[in-house]
Order: C-alpha cells, then sequence, then structure tokens
C-alpha cells in the first residue's frame, strides 16, 4: 500500500489533524502526518496559535490556524494541567468547527485525526458529518485504564483514595490504584469528569483509534481496547521509528554539544537524566536528585528546561546547587537546558535513562534498549513506569520520596548492578521487537480512511 495515492473522483483525499499544542501531543501527531502523506493523502493540520508548528520544517504539510482566544489558565505557565484541559477544549471547540466547516466546504475531506484529549474538537467533527478518529498519543494500558473509569467509579476505586492506593486494580493488572492516571494538586472530582468526558466522547463519536504503540510490547491492551469500542484500533507506532523523522522543532533551543561531551564517554557509562516537558520538581527534590547523581559516582546528563524547578524563574540559569555538587557536576556531569533527546539515547554512552516515563520518552528508550530509572510526576506516567518496571522488567523505581541515598543505590543498581544488566538485556530485546514492528497497522488505517 505504501505510496500509493488514494484517489476519488481523480483527486487526491485530504485528512485534517488536530493537534493538542503540547510538545508531547504535536510531535507523535506531525509524525502521523508525514506517514499519512507518504502513503498519498493531502494532509492539512489545523491547530490552535499555542506552540505551533513551523509549517517550513513540513512542506508538504498545510497549515491552517483555527485563531483561538486562550484564556490565562491555558497559557500561563505551571497551571494545573486539569484545568488547562478543559480551558483549551471549551476555547478551541467553535474555532476548530469553524476551521473544520470552512475546509470541507472546498475540499473532499476523508476524515479528521484529533488527538485523544481533544474530546470537544472530536464530537464537533462527527456532527458536522466528518469521521473522526482519535489518536492516543499515550499508551494503549493508559488508554484502557481511562476507558475503564465508569466501572472504576462504581467500584469506589477512583477518585484515588489514599488507603486503597496498593490494591491491584482489576481486569487492569498489573496496575494498582497508585498507578493509575493520577495530577497531584488537582482537583481529584474534576480529573476523573476529564477523564470520564474524553471516554464518553471516543465510544460516541469517534470511528477509531490510532495508538502510538506496537503489538509486541501492548498486544493484549490492544485486543481489549477493540473488544471494548467495538471499532478499529491502530497500533501505529513507534511512530518516530516509522515515520523515520528528523528530530522536531522544539520548545527550547536544543544543546547539541552534549553530544561531543558523550563522545568523550565509554560505551553505556552516562546516565541521561530528563523529566521531559511539562513535569516539575520542588526545589528539595531537585536538590536531593542533585546530591543523589553526585554520590553515586557515575557520569550523568541532565536536563533541567528552564521553569522545571518549582519556585526558581525562567530566566535563572540553574538553581542554585548544595556545597560540594557544584564541583562533581562539573567533574562528572554536564547540564543542559535541552538535549536532541533521541540522539542523546542512540549514543552508546549512554547506560541508562532516569526519565519521568512520558509516553514519547519511553517508547524512545525502549526503541534504543535504554533501561529506566523512573520516576513518573503525573497522568500516565505512572501507568507508562508500572510496564516499565513489572511488566516488562526494564526498569525499576526511584520511589516516590526523592532522597538522595535512595537516588545514589538506585542510580548505582541500574548502571553497574547485576539487576540493571539484565534490565539491559530485557531492553534490548525490546529494541529488537520495536526495530521489527511494521507499517502493516498504518496501512490499514490508511485503507479505512480510503473507505469512510
Ligand atoms: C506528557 C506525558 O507524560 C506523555 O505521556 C503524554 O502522552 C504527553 O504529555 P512530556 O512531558 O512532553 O509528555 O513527555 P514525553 O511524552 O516523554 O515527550 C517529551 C518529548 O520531548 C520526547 O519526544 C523527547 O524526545 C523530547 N525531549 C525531551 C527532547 O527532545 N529534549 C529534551 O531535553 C527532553
Amino acid at each position: 500500500m505504501a505510496g500509493q495515492e488514494q484517489h476519488r473522483h481523480g483527486h487526491r483525499r485530504r485528512v485534517v489533524l488536530f493537534p493538542l499544542p503540547f510538545q508531547g501531543h504535536l510531535i507523535p501527531m506531525l509524525q502521523l502526518a508525514a506517514l499519512l502523506r507518504a502513503r498519498g493523502l493531502e494532509v492539512t493540520v489545523l491547530h490552535a496559535n499555542l506552540n505551533f508548528p513551523d509549517p517550513a520544517r513540513h512542506p508538504d504539510l498545510a497549515f491552517v490556524p483555527i485563531h483561538e482566544t486562550l484564556p490565562d489558565e491555558v497559557t500561563s505557565p505551571g497551571n494545573d494541567i486539569v484545568r488547562q484541559l478543559l480551558a483549551l477544549n471549551a476555547a478551541c471547540e467553535a474555532p476548530f468547527r469553524e476551521g473544520l466547516a470552512s475546509l470541507l466546504r472546498g475540499q473532499d475531506v476523508a476524515c479528521a485525526v484529533v488527538d485523544g484529549q481533544c474530546y470537544a474538537a472530536l464530537v464537533a467533527a462527527s456532527q458536522l458529518g466528518v469521521p473522526a478518529l482519535a489518536l492516543r498519543t499515550d499508551s494503549a494500558a493508559t488508554f484502557r485504564s481511562m476507558l475503564a473509569y465508569p466501572r472504576l467509579r462504581d467500584a469506589g476505586f477512583v477518585p484515588i483514595k489514599e488507603e486503597r492506593l496498593d490494591e491491584l486494580v482489576p481486569k487492569l493488572e498489573p496496575l494498582r490504584v497508585r498507578d493509575l492516571i493520577r495530577v497531584d494538586g488537582s482537583d481529584t472530582d474534576a480529573l476523573c469528569s476529564f477523564i470520564t468526558t474524553v471516554a464518553d466522547a471516543i465510544r460516541a463519536s469517534a470511528s477509531g483509534v490510532v495508538i502510538n504503540t506496537f503489538e509486541a510490547i501492548e498486544a493484549a491492551e490492544l485486543a481489549k481496547i477493540q473488544h471494548e469500542l467495538s471499532r478499529p484500533a491502530f497500533a501505529v507506532g513507534p511512530l518516530h521509528l516509522l515515520a523515520q523523522a528528523p528530530v522536531e522543532q522544539s520548545l527550547y533551543v536544543l544543546d547539541r554539544g552534549c553530544l561531543d561531551w558523550l563522545d568523550a564517554h565509554p560505551p553505556r557509562s552516562v546516565l541521561y537524566v530528563s523529566l521531559g516537558s511539562v513535569a516539575c520538581v520542588d526545589r528539595n527534590v531537585f536538590e536531593e536528585m542533585a546530591c543523589g547523581l553526585a554520590s553515586s559516582g557515575v557520569p550523568f546528563l541532565w536536563v533541567v528546561r528552564p521553569g522545571s524547578v518549582r519556585g526558581v524563574g525562567e530566566e535563572v540559569p540553574l538553581p542554585p546547587l548544595p556545597d560540594g555538587v557544584n564541583e562533581e557536576v562539573r567533574n562528572r556531569g554536564k547540564i543542559v537546558k535541552w538535549a536532541p533527546q533521541r540522539e542523546v539515547l542512540a549514543h552508546n554512552a549512554i547506560g541508562a535513562f532516569w526519565t519521568h516515563c512520558g509516553w514519547n520518552s519511553t517508547l524512545e528508550s525502549v526503541c534504543e534498549g535504554v533501561p529506566m530509572l523512573a520516576q513518573p510526576c503525573f497522568a500516565d506516567q505512572m501507568v507508562n513506569a508500572r510496564y516499565v518496571t513489572h511488566e516488562w522488567g526494564v526498569g525499576l523505581e526511584v520511589g516516590e520520596v526523592i532522597e538522595r541515598e535512595r537516588v545514589a543505590k538506585a542510580v548505582t543498581k541500574l548502571m553497574v548492578g547485576e539487576d540493571g544488566a539484565q534490565m539491559r538485556e530485557r531492553a534490548q530485546h525490546l529494541q529488537m521487537q520495536a526495530s521489527a514492528a511494521t507499517s502493516l497497522s498504518m496501512d490499514s488505517l490508511v485503507q479505512y480512511i480510503s473507505s469512510l
């Protein structure tokens, strides 16, 4: 099917994409766009003004802004994520509807692919008579846990209660209550209602779901989703691997100097540390991380994103480090604001990845055979961390309380211990399975789109 053009009445059919305007969501959507385009479909990306993609980087795609007006609660950094998502959905609904309706006037739109968190756009597309597919940029396991919300609510598992944290969740094993989606600091009822709204919208309005995962790691979860939704679920991942996409535009300037720094290190000797594009840590957690890294004796490359340490402004180059740690960092570590992560993970100097377990980071690590030290911070990261540590056995948790001695012990265990070696072996096995992932699912998706 690759390269085959999707025609109707002599012209190529068009797919309209609508990404959620955050880094971890934009990237997979643009990778999907590249794959659809390579299969002969025309692609228009309807997008918010927030974090909008650079059209010059994607000359094959058409970009159309929806000109939404976003309230402060979406645009101010550090705001409650659940409120941000609710406000974003509300603010984008009408302009998305207008944008899509105006595209429909001149084009043969086969379907819309809408980010799976954008329930309002999903419903709007289907009300306009456009078949809508939901792109899940998280794992099949996470999505399944969202679909299960009504049952979990009736059984009293959610909103999450402190006293049930260690209970296994029936039919969602190996997840425990503590691994379900959580956003500390957000109102638990608001989170519950957001997830239920997303799941209801997908059930009512989506003609299918597209998931950035692959059969070899989530076959059982995918089969169950398909069964529960009774409509197609396409496991089109790992998107970054299949799209062979160049590194996307980033929120920050990439510090490529860290690759030269890695060149000077022996194979598998460096720990890469990054908590992604959204997570923030308290100042004392940052200090415990720094002290633990310093006393582990392991070389490390650490991404400290501007503004990612609470209470320290974006303009401050780096939060002050405790006495003695500065020297250790200079001697053995390198701190950057933003790294070319995929290239870093592919570098042979990298021995392990201390990650927040965002789904993109998890997949990128899996695809490079790099074992992980999991420090999930919020949302789906809890689910991913559980799969990393208990389902696939390719990592260990740093622990819920970040404390320097625990950090040093976990880092040493993973980087130089026997357990770490076994995790690396399993990670390399997953890497082989990831590289064997085919584009069959992508071909089926294109076929499905053509049939709509
Ligand atoms: C969050 C969620 O946790 C994730 O699971 C969800 O699906 C999207 O929102 P985020 O914090 O952005 O995501 O993490 P992640 O999904 O891991 O994505 C981060 C992306 O930024 C990755 O593609 C990573 O390669 C890139 N990155 C990160 C860099 O390029 N450089 C860096 O220094 C850090």
